[in-house]
C-alpha cells in the first residue's frame, strides 16, 4: 500500500535532511584537501583510517540517495501529471549516473579528494533538484491528500 501524501512529504523531508547531513560529514572528514588534489600526496598519519571512513561514508550516501530517488519515484505513480513525472525521473537518472561515477572513482583510483569533489558537485545538483522537482512534487502530493480528505 502506498503511503498517503502527508507521510510521503515527511519521508521526503527526512531523507533530504539525512542526505545533506551525510554530505557535511563527508566534506568534514578530510582536513587536507585544500592543500592537495590527491590522497597519494597526503602525509597525514591517519590516512588509511580517514580513507576507510570516507569510502564507507560515500558508499552509504550513494546507497541512501539512490534508494531515496526510487522511493520518490514510487510516490509519483498516478499522483502527478505525466510531464512532471517524466522530467523528475529523468533528473533522478542524471543524479544516479553521477553517483555511480563517484563509485567508479572510489573503486578505480582510490583518490578520495577527487571523490569528495564529486560529492560537492552532487550537492549543488541536489539543491537545484530539491527546488526544481521535489518542491513541485510536494505540492502535488499535498493537493492529492487534501482531495482525498474532501477539502
Ligand atoms: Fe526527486
Ligand atoms: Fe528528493
Amino acid at each position: 500500500m502506498s503511503p498517503d501524501g502527508e507521510n510521503a512529504i515527511e519521508r521526503m523531508h527526512r531523507d533530504h535532511g539525512r542526505m545533506l547531513e551525510m554530505i557535511e560529514r563527508i566534506r568534514s572528514e578530510c582536513g587536507q584537501r585544500n592543500k592537495m588534489d590527491s590522497c597519494g600526496n597526503c602525509q597525514a598519519p591517519n590516512r588509511p583510517v580517514c580513507q576507510g571512513n570516507i569510502d564507507q561514508l560515500i558508499r552509504g550516501f550513494v546507497e541512501a540517495t539512490l534508494k531515496h530517488c526510487l522511493i520518490e519515484s514510487m510516490f509519483m505513480d498516478d499522483r502527478v501529471p505525466a510531464a512532471h513525472r517524466i522530467a523528475h525521473n529523468q533528473s533522478h537518472m542524471d543524479i544516479a549516473h553521477q553517483l555511480k561515477s563517484i563509485r567508479v572513482v572510489l573503486s578505480a583510483c582510490g583518490n578520495y579528494v577527487q571523490a569528495i569533489e564529486g560529492v560537492e558537485r552532487i550537492h549543488e545538483n541536489l539543491l537545484a533538484h530539491f527546488r526544481d522537482f521535489d518542491e513541485p512534487l510536494e505540492s502535488y502530493l499535498a493537493e492529492n491528500t487534501l482531495a482525498h480528505q474532501g477539502a
